[in-house]
């Protein structure tokens, strides 16, 4: 996730070759040399694409950069106007570069890994262009979405049409399954969760599975609670991806096996290690037998993270 690589030495010395995060990942020697760093290391079964899901605004005409320690910033999107600036017209120019990291991925990777592509769900992406950046409240992206529904309903109308361009060029070059990335779900009241998360999400799953019928694809609405159920049910996903700090046994009996499930180490204790992290694996793996389950972090591996602890990791998994 957006912490992906930089606990590992190999990624940080790439990282540090080039000069911002978004050229990294317009480069696609580079982005597809962090996606198989991980993969040689441990062995994992699949590899998630190396890009960003700031990759989708930045396309569409609004400014994003990072900055060391920051995080991402963007002009923030507030109005009619501000939202009139941006549109396709760039887009596919703009991502081609990644579709080229997809299909030379596909040629270097195992046969037998899956190569796994994604985009940030519009919510979520949303909330950085409206924010201009990460939030903790967000005030004005749910002031925007509760006072102006009809302005917001355009900017997510926009998301969806996006994402679905950028998702179909990353399946038609190589990409074998989709993961949305809807970090901030869990921010919305159960009713703006439907319209917001859920519907656009429905919509865009929708279209993908018209166009490319058999594709597989994975939604990760985290911090929302209960309303995973909903999410799950509802959006036409293939598999959901839970967080931490959902029970698995809750969504072995509620969501499986209509939906396979994936999860939910958390990210900390794989930091701190030792017993406790034997304990935890060993729960989600117990839990979860006889079910079909992906076994995955609830959200991206922190950079202090060593090494040693996901080779345990595997080992533990696989015996
Ligand atoms: O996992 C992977 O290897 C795939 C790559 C990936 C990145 N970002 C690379 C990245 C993926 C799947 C993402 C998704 C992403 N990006 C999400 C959704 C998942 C999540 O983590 O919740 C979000 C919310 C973002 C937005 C984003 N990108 C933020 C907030 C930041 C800054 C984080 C920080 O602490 O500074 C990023 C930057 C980013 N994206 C990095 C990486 C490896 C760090 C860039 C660096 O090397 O400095």
């Amino acid at each position: 996730m957006r912490q992906a690589g930089r606990y590992l030495p190999e990624y940080r010395e790439t990282r540090a070759q080039l000069g911002g995060f978004l050229e990294l990942c317009r480069s696609p020697d580079k982005a597809a040399e962090v996606t198989l760093q991980p993969i040689r290391r441990f062995g994992f079964d699949a590899a998630i694409l190396f890009s960003d899901i700031l990759v989708v605004p930045d396309a569409l005409g609004q400014k994003v950069s990072f900055t060391e320690g920051e995080g991402p910033k963007l002009t923030p999107l507030r109005n009619l106007e501000d939202l009139s600036r941006l549109g396709m017209d760039g887009f596919q120019g703009s991502v081609a570069p990644v579709f080229q990291t997809v299909r030379q991925l596909r040629q270097k990777l195992p046969e037998e890994v899956t190569l796994i592509g994604f985009c940030g769900s519009p919510w979520t992406v949303a909330t950085y262009m409206v924010e201009g950046g990460s939030s903790k409240e967000f005030l004005a992206v749910k002031q925007m979405a509760f006072k102006d529904s009809g302005l917001f309903q355009r900017l997510i109308d926009l998301l969806v049409d996006a994402s679905f361009d950028y998702l179909l060029g990353q399946i038609d070059h190589g990409a074998q399954v989709i993961q949305l990335f809807d970090s901030w779900a869990g921010a919305l009241p159960e009713l703006e969760f439907i319209r917001w998360v859920v519907e656009p999400t429905k919509r865009l799953v929708a279209r993908l599975k018209a166009a490319r019928p058999g594709i597989k694809i994975i939604g990760f609405p985290k911090g929302a609670g209960v309303l995973t159920e909903i999410y799950a049910l509802e959006t036409g996903i293939d598999g959901v991806s839970l967080d931490s700090s959902q029970s698995l046994a809750w969504a072995v009996r509620t969501l499986s096996p209509k939906v396979t499930l994936q999860g939910n180490l958390d990210p900390v204790v794989l930091l701190a290690g030792g017993p406790a992290l034997e304990r935890s694996v060993d729960h989600i793996l117990e839990t979860t037998k006889g079910t079909p389950f992906i076994f995955n972090l609830g959200h991206g591996i922190l950079p202090p993270t060593p090494p040693e602890h996901v080779s345990g990791l595997m080992q533990r998994i696989r015996g």
